[in-house]
């Protein structure tokens, strides 16, 4: 009986490990930002059912591949409880879309929809899953592996989320445009549902917008940070350092502000938090109200510099923090260095996460640090062919850049391989 039961447990692995080799052997079909743009343009119901099928079949090959860097990790991590949970999310979201069948009428894109965003919303607890079976394997497998193999997931990630994020806001203006047309009464659309991120302006063609306003997405960023730590530590509105804006303040560029406000933000969070730790004695014995109204602010502010080139848009965030510990500096794009994997624990208090500016979930408060923001800060601007870099001037403070193409046209960068595979081969 029992050896019947394995046979038949082997036959099912070999089974389904046929299906999952049949769509690693595909590639990614990549988008730009423009071709995004340019496709949600005037969308007609063939358009809107080709954009279905895209993603319909897209999906399904994107997590194939991150499955498949599962079945690679080394034995003991792979029997991890956490990693566990999201290998059976992803196996079960991989079989639901490679089932999903094609998509020919508006009513089948409304339940493919459906669909979608109820994968979203269960995917939402995979970054808090992987946070802590990272910091669970710290001992037990090479940092640079696992934060190869972090680093893939969460690329993956993202592209998987742009595409259905995409879509279903596409369906949604869609559905919008036909209810307007025929008269009847407007409901809300998804962009407005998921409350519109900051940047957006009149020119969004679903979650991309053509012409962001950098200095406005700045400006929103840093007052949500502010709002969070005066919030936080129970302090008077106004009282966080200032953030002033300059350079080239009218540049624009084509962008998903979700994902660029999650960069400006987590580089505006870590300025304020250790400005206002290196300087907290000046509040406590003048009050910054106070000391604000005398034309003298109790923290000095938070630099940006906006420079905008044909191709590419940089923001420095610059402030007087004191700089990064030595002790902290070599590690702070790794997800898993002892130092920072510790850290990854406190991904038990949370339960969800985006990695958006604007998170639901309350339990992300801005005092619980994870070391999570500078590498996911990095994995967003390297998804669309930037980077983030992080100078630390000893004594005196910290000189972040973001570089982003500003014109739409880089593909997505993401890898269909394994994780283990070194970048230099
Ligand atoms: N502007 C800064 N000034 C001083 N130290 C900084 C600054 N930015 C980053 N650091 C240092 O780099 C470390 C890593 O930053 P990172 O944003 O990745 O994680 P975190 O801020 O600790 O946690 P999280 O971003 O997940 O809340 C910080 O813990 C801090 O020691
Ligand atoms: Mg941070």
């Amino acid at each position: 009986m029992g050896s019947a039961q394995s046979r038949r447990s082997l036959q099912q692995k070999f089974y389904e490990n046929r299906i999952l080799d049949r769509f690693t052997a595909q590639e990614p079909k990549k988008v730009s930002l423009r071709q995004l743009v340019l496709f949600g343009r005037q969308l007609t119901e063939e358009k809107l059912l080709a954009s279905a099928n895209y993603v319909r079949s897209e999906l399904p090959v994107r997590l194939a591949h991150r499955i498949s860097d599962f079945q690679f990790l080394p034995y003991i991590a792979g029997t991890n409880p956490h990693l566990k949970t999201v290998y059976d999310l992803y196996w079960r979201a991989f079989d639901e879309f490679r089932r999903f069948p094609v998509v020919r009428t508006l009513d089948d894109n409304r339940r493919f929809c459906d669909n979608v965003k109820k994968n979203l919303l269960e995917h939402s607890q995979v970054i808090p899953q992987l946070g802590m079976g990272v910091s669970e394997c710290a001992d037990l497998v090479a940092p640079d592996e696992i934060d190869r193999f972090m680093n893939q997931m969460l690329i993956s990630r993202i592209s998987r989320r742009t595409l259905a994020e995409q879509h279903i806001a596409l369906s949604e203006q869609f559905d919008e445009d036909l209810r307007q047309h025929l008269n009847l009464l407007p409901s809300e659309s998804f962009a407005k549902l998921a409350k519109a991120p900051p940047g957006f302006t009149t020119q969004h063609i679903g979650i991309v917008c053509a012409d962001c306003n950098v200095a406005q997405l700045v400006h929103e960023c840093a007052l949500h940070a502010a709002g969070m730590y005066e919030e936080a530590f129970h302090l008077p509105p106004g009282s966080a350092p200032q953030v002033l804006v300059e350079g080239h303040t009218d540049a624009t560029l084509m962008c998903i502000p979700a994902h660029f406000s999650y960069i400006v933000h987590e580089l505006l969070k870590n300025s304020m938090s250790h400005v206002m730790e290196r300087f907290a004695a000046r509040l406590e014995t003048t009050g910054a109200a106070e000391s604000e109204s005398a034309g003298d602010p109790a923290f000095p502010p938070i630099r940006v510099t906006i420079c905008a080139s044909h191709t590419d848009i940089v923001v420095r965030v610059s402030d007087q923090s004191g700089g990064i510990s030595p002790q902290v500096l070599p590690y702070i794009w790794s997800f898993t260095h002892p130092l920072k994997a510790k850290r990854l624990h406190n991904f038990h208090s949370v339960h969800r996460m985006e990695a958006r500016m604007d998170e639901g979930d309350a339990a992300v408060s801005p005092l619980v640090a994870f070391g999570f923001g500078l590498p996911m800060s990095r994995i967003y601007a390297n998804y669309w062919g930037g980077n983030v870099n992080v100078h630390s001037l000893p004594g005196h403070g910290v000189d972040a850049y973001v570089q982003l193409p500003r014109l739409g046209n880089a593909v997505e960068n993401i890898s269909s391989r394994r994780y283990l595979v070194s970048a230099d081969t």
